[in-house]
This record gives structure tokens, C-alpha cells and sequence, in this order.
């Protein structure tokens, strides 16, 4: 398995450039910039949540995402503000970057694929992507890890796989039409520490579902010891977590309360890419 399975395609990629804008990521991530510095990255930009107000305030940023469809997006909303941003469509374990970076940030992205071998190997290409004295931040689902093997261990394992619930979330598109979003979790293993998640997205007609597609998700769910060990294994400097921002309550957070951890990295000197 050398490829990443994301669900950010077609309608969900839809559903995040519509209604995916805003977010307590974005104050966050721009003082971490301001802090530490350009260029910056947004690794796993998608539709461009942070990327483009980012932007809009004159900040030198780039975007890599793996999935066309919301670089797509993100172009298309960048373009209609008159912004013309970096956008490159490659995973995370191969990344060939035009320039190293003073400020690289993971922002939701990490771990999706549930394929522990590429997450460690994102980790080597974003370390090697550093410039030196740069930092790499990666932010941790929104609940602690005890909090979200809790809430699964209530609310999820005992009814394996949930139901889908009967109605989704509708939310009206710039352009009239009706999405609705339905997701559910359909295995958590917390030996492998993958929680396997399933989304619908549908486009409502005259009260009728049509066009719907569902995807599958699976995404390796990491403890902060466990992403420190990776990046000190991927010979990262003073790497160490910090409280970043109030919980949003992604889809299959867990009990999103309280303040996402987010871990630091730094590099004292610039790396090969091809360390290993
Ligand atoms: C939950 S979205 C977050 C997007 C954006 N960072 C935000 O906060 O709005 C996750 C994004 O990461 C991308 N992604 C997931 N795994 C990736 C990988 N291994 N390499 C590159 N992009 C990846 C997906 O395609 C998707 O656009």
C-alpha cells in the first residue's frame, strides 16, 4: 500500500469548500506563522480553510494536498479573490517541495489513510522540508487520546458498526442546491489504533436525495507520545506539545471539549530530503 485514502472527493470535497471556512485553526496557525516565520506550508491545505485568508493577508504560503479535487476547490476560491497561491497535489510521504520553509503546519490532516509506514515517512519528507531554525507543528484530534478511546468505548464499539443516522445535516450551497452530510463510525481497533469512518453526501431536489456518494475514511489515531516519538525518530529538535486552540468537534473526535494539543518540532539545521 504506497497510496493515501482520503474521502476528499467529489460532493465531500464540495461540502468542505462550501461550508468549511471558518475555524479557531486560523488565528491559531497565523500567529504561529507570525512567530516563527516564511515561507510557510500548509500540508494538507485542502479547500483552502486556512490557506486562503492567509493569503488575503499577504502572507507568503504554499498549499500541498493529495486530493485534486479540493486543491480544485481551493484554486477556484483563491482565483475568485484575486489570489494566485502555490497549490501542489502530492501525499505527505513523497513531497517534492520547490523550497524549504520557516513554518510547516498540519492542520486535521495527519494520520488520515490509517497507514502508520506513510505517516512516518510524512514525518521524515516534512522534517526534510524545514529550513533551518524552522517549525513543524502538527495539531491532535480534539480530545486527549484517554477522552476519545472513552467516548468510543461508550458510544461507538457497543452498537459496531453505528447506524447510519436517518437524517444527515442540510446546509445550502452559494449556488441554491441542497447538500446533506451523514457520517458515521463504522470500526474503532484500538490495537491498530484506526478508527474507520464513513460519510454520505448527498444533494437534495425538490425534498428528494440524489447524487449521493459515500466514502470511507480510515485514520490512524495518534497519542502525543506516539507522534513526539515519530518525530524525534525523523530527527526533529525540542519536540515538545502545547495547548493550541478550542475544540470544533470534528466528526469522530470523540468528546471535543477543550483546548487541541499541538505538537512543536524544530530543526537546528536544514536536512537531505532523502534521509532515508
Ligand atoms: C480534514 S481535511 C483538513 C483540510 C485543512 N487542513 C483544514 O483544516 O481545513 C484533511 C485534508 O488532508 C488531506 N490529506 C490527508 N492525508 C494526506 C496526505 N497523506 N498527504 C496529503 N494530503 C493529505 C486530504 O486530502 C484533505 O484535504
Amino acid at each position: 500500500m504506497d497510496h493515501v485514502d482520503t474521502w476528499h472527493h467529489g460532493l465531500v470535497a464540495r461540502w468542505w469548500a462550501e461550508f468549511n471556512v471558518d475555524g479557531p485553526e486560523i488565528d491559531y496557525f497565523r500567529g504561529l506563522i507570525a512567530a516563527h516565520g516564511v515561507p510557510a506550508l500548509d500540508a494538507g491545505c485542502g479547500t483552502g480553510r486556512l490557506l486562503i485568508p492567509l493569503l488575503r493577508d499577504g502572507i507568503d504560503v504554499d498549499g500541498v494536498d493529495v486530493s485534486d479535487h479540493m486543491l480544485a476547490h481551493c484554486r477556484e476560491r483563491a482565483e475568485r479573490e484575486g489570489l494566485a497561491p502555490r497549490l501542489l497535489a502530492q501525499p505527505l510521504h513523497a513531497l517534492e517541495l520547490p523550497r524549504r520553509y520557516r513554518t510547516i503546519f498540519v492542520c486535521g490532516s495527519f494520520g488520515i489513510g490509517g497507514e502508520p509506514t506513510l505517516d512516518a515517512r510524512a514525518i521524515v519528507r516534512l522534517r526534510g522540508a524545514l529550513q533551518a531554525g524552522g517549525v513543524l507543528a502538527i495539531d491532535l484530534p480534539d480530545a486527549t487520546d484517554r477522552a476519545r478511546w472513552q467516548a468510543w468505548a461508550e458510544r461507538a464499539l457497543p452498537r459496531m458498526p453505528n447506524p447510519w443516522p436517518d437524517t444527515g445535516e442540510q446546509q445550502v450551497a452559494a449556488d441554491g442546491t441542497v447538500l446533506e452530510m451523514r457520517s458515521r463510525i463504522s470500526n474503532v481497533d484500538p490495537v491498530g489504533r484506526v478508527l474507520t469512518m464513513q460519510i454520505r453526501v448527498g444533494i437534495r431536489r425538490n425534498g428528494a436525495l440524489v447524487d449521493e456518494e459515500e466514502y470511507t475514511l480510515r485514520h490512524s489515531v495518534y497519542s502525543e507520545g506516539q507522534l513526539i516519538a515519530l518525530l524525534v525518530a525523523a530527527g526533529c529538535d525540542d519536540v515538545h506539545a502545547v495547548d493550541g486552540y478550542q475544540a470544533a468537534g470534528a466528526i469522530g473526535s470523540g468528546n471535543a471539549e477543550g483546548v487541541v494539543r499541538v505538537v512543536l518540532a524544530s530543526a537546528e539545521s536544514s536536512a537531505a530530503f532523502d534521509r532515508r
